[in-house]
């Protein structure tokens, strides 16, 4: 893997040769693990902008040409043809299912659905208006109370039916979350419906009045699912990498995830949108708010704009932006003002200095909310959505991680810029 090297020499003449080291792919990567052996000192990079944390071969970004791909498949091409649930597979085992391993697949998965029935009691304590990625946090940890049949990390059969749950279950708690808040009961999941259309039974319908599926609302959850499914070592990724490298539970390294996602500069985000382009209100006010982002006095931040890797169009921020208008102009109830707005403040965005400069251009997140809201999901449900559609890549990280010889528990260092070291002074003297 290493046939280049670099070398680096401090202030006072020590030099150490560093391996160079070559993905598939994307720029060299300096392999400075030795480098506190030889030379004794750190480096410094928060926020992990220079610093690949691992090796992996899910997910590839090329944040400057706009590009994404999944297991080398380009997003657009799985967007326009791929189901979730192949994409799943892909993502977890590598390479994209044939017929018959598809449909081995979506039974495993269609047959995890259910939750114990005592999972149940633990919704029951939280408040009903308590937010629902809240709920997921806690739900979704407290399934590491479950399942001892198969928590052996060891061993990669039973990672793979833990693998296999999460990826079940998600949509059945989420819908749950939701049916808590409106205090509707829950539905239990429906194994003749796939797997997005289960969902929105789930969602929907209750025990008085069925749920008619919408093939426009099936698909475009379809599409926003595989959009969000995977995107390398994001924060909620990396803290599900950095949970499990510690072996703990999966299903509690999950929770860790989803707290992680639930922040508004990552998955938040989507909600964050919706509640600023309904705080804008209307065109007439887009300046007004386009000033305030740009304003290093207010914390206002554009939501849905901006990205750590791409500074160039986010791929799917276009693809979402294609499909608005189908599921709008499908949609009885739907959202149009909304996008409008949405669009405009995007074109003048996209003119404005401050974002041109700093290759700021609107990601996933400032679409999807509108074409969740036109589906009729809450708000408060945005971020949840993002969850479920990301636990499969969550999961495919731990996997690969849990069999990567290399994987050693992740423990970074620091610059410590404490007291230094002092004497205890007994509590009558100070
Ligand atoms: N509005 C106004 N200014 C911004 C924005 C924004 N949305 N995003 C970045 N900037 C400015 C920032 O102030 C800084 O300016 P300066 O160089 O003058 O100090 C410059 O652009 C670089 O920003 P940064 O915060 O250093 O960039 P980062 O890579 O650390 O943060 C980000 C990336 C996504 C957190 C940030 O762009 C942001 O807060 N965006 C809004 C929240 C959002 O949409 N998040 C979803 C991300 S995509 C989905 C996901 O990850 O789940």
């Amino acid at each position: 893997m290493s046939d280049n090297t670099m070398k680096l020499t401090s202030a006072e003449g020590h030099s150490v040769e560093l391996n160079l080291r070559k993905g598939t792919v994307g720029p060299e990567v300096v392999d400075i693990s030795s480098l506190y052996r030889e030379m004794g000192v750190f480096t410094y990079d928060p926020g992990f902008v220079s610093t690949a944390s691992c090796q992996s071969a899910i997910t590839y970004i090329d944040g400057g040409k706009g590009e994404l791909w999944y297991r080398g498949y380009p997003i657009e091409q799985l967007a326009e043809r791929a189901s979730y649930l192949e994409v799943a597979y892909l993502l977890l085992y590598g390479d994209l299912p044939h017929a018959p391993q598809l449909a081995e697949f979506q039974r495993i998965i269609r047959y995890h659905t259910m939750i114990n029935e005592t999972l149940k009691n633990f919704f029951n304590g939280f408040h009903y208006d308590a937010h629902p990625m809240a709920v997921m946090v806690g739900v979704v940890g407290s399934l590491s109370a479950f399942y001892h049949d198969s928590l052996d990390i060891h061993d990669p059969r039973h990672r793979e039916i833990s693998a296999h749950r999460m990826i079940a279950k998600m949509p059945t708690i989420a819908a749950a979350s939701y049916k808590h808040n409106v205090g509707e009961p829950f539905i239990y999941p429906r194994n003749d419906l796939d797997y997005c259309a289960n969902f929105l039974n789930m969602m929907f319908a209750t025990p008085c009045e069925e749920y008619t599926q919408d093939p426009v609302a099936v698909k475009a959850v379809n599409l926003l699912f595989i959009l969000h499914a995977d995107h390398e070592q994001n924060a909620s990724t990396s803290t599900v990498r950095l949970a499990g490298s510690s072996q703990a539970n999966p299903f509690a390294c999950i929770a860790s995830g989803i707290a992680s996602l639930w922040g508004p500069a990552h998955g938040g985000a989507n909600e964050a949108v919706l509640d600023m382009l309904q705080e804008i209100g209307d065109v007439s006010n887009i300046d007004k708010y386009i000033a305030r982002a740009k304003d290093k006095q207010d914390p206002f931040r554009l939501m849905g704009f901006g990205h750590r890797v791409y500074k160039n169009h986010d791929p799917r921020a276009t693809i979402i932006r294609k499909i608005c208008h189908e599921v709008l102009n499908n949609m009885a109830d739907n959202d149009s003002p909304l996008f409008e707005l949405a669009l405009r403040l995007e074109e003048m965005a996209l003119q404005d200095e401050y974002f041109i400069e700093r290759k700021l251009y609107p990601n996933v997140d400032f679409y999807s909310g509108i074409i969740y809201r036109a589906l009729g999901i809450p708000n408060s449900m945005f971020t949840v959505m993002f969850a479920i559609a990301r636990t499969v890549g969550w999961v495919a990280h731990w996997m690969e991680m849990m069999d990567d010889p290399q994987q050693r528990i992740g423990r970074p260092r620091q610059v410590y810029t404490g007291a230094d070291r002092r004497d205890y002074i007994p509590l009558e003297h100070r």
